[in-house]
């Protein structure tokens, strides 16, 4: 059986890692890991680590590398996302998270990692009006709202805003992306993994440009598990 591809989706927030990262999952068949998505579900319902993790969420900051390194092996070790192809959202953000990752893949390396370009004053509108789905992260926003008085049309769940798009938490995000994760790009420019993409427009348009620059990747598609 061919595989799909193993992505990483980069972006500062609001560029729209999780909007093209969910299309892009579904387009191949493979599963979508969101560490923001994870956390924010695991705080919901309340677990230790949950909380824990929300206390670092709420106020813009990142959650500690070791934490996070071992919710993303445990999930891609587990469901044999490794195998069959994955795509990574908000996932890895610092160096020392991407350097775990690569010994997480091991045998089996990424295929690209494609950043979103989206100037800021454009991320700032987005996440001003964005609202999410608080049972399956679906992402909406004031301008495409779902068809139904702000109900899911996935899974029928609250549509809400998230607790941390309050202008303090975002300043402190966009932030940390400039001194923390913008040097991955780097990183990934350095194994020939890196393609740019231009995040701005319809986010079908976006998809578009995306869907050809991941098929334009070296050769994932004739692999077989
Ligand atoms: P996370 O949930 O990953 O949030 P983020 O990085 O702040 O990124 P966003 O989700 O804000 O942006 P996005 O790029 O997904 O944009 P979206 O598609 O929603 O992380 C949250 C927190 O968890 C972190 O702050 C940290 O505390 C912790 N965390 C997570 N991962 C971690 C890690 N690896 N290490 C440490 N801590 C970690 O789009 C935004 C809006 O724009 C939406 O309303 C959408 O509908 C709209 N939109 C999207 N595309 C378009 C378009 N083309 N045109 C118009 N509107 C669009
Ligand atoms: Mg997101
Ligand atoms: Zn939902």
């Amino acid at each position: 059986m061919s595989r799909g591809p193993r992505l990483v989706v980069l972006g500062r927030q609001g560029a729209g890692k999780g909007t093209q990262a969910a299309m892009l999952a579904e387009h191949y068949g493979v599963s979508h890991l969101s560490t923001g998505d994870l956390f924010r579900a695991a705080a919901r319902a309340g677990t230790p680590f949950g909380l824990e993790a929300q206390r670092y969420m709420d106020d813009g900051n990142l959650v500690p590398d070791d934490i996070v390194v071992g919710v993303v092996e445990e999930r891609l070790l587990g469901d044999g996302d490794i195998e069959r192809g994955f795509v990574l959202d908000g996932f890895p953000r610092t160096e020392p998270q991407a350097r775990e990752l690569e010994r997480v893949l091991e045998a089996h390396p990424l295929d690209g990692v494609i950043e979103l370009l989206v100037p800021t004053e454009v991320v700032l509108e987005r996440m001003e009006g964005r609202r999410v789905c608080e049972q399956c992260g679906a992402t909406y926003h004031v301008h495409s709202p779902p068809r139904e008085n702000w109900t899911c049309d996935v899974c029928g769940g609250r549509v809400v805003q998230r607790d941390d798009d309050t202008e303090e938490a975002i300043t402190r995000r966009l932030e940390l992306y400039e001194r923390e994760t913008r040097p991955l790009t780097d990183f990934y420019r350095g194994r020939g993994l890196l393609v740019e993409v231009d995040g701005v427009g319809d986010p079908h348009d976006v998809f578009e440009r995306v869907v050809k620059a991941v098929d334009r990747l070296d050769d994932w598609s004739q692999d077989s598990w």
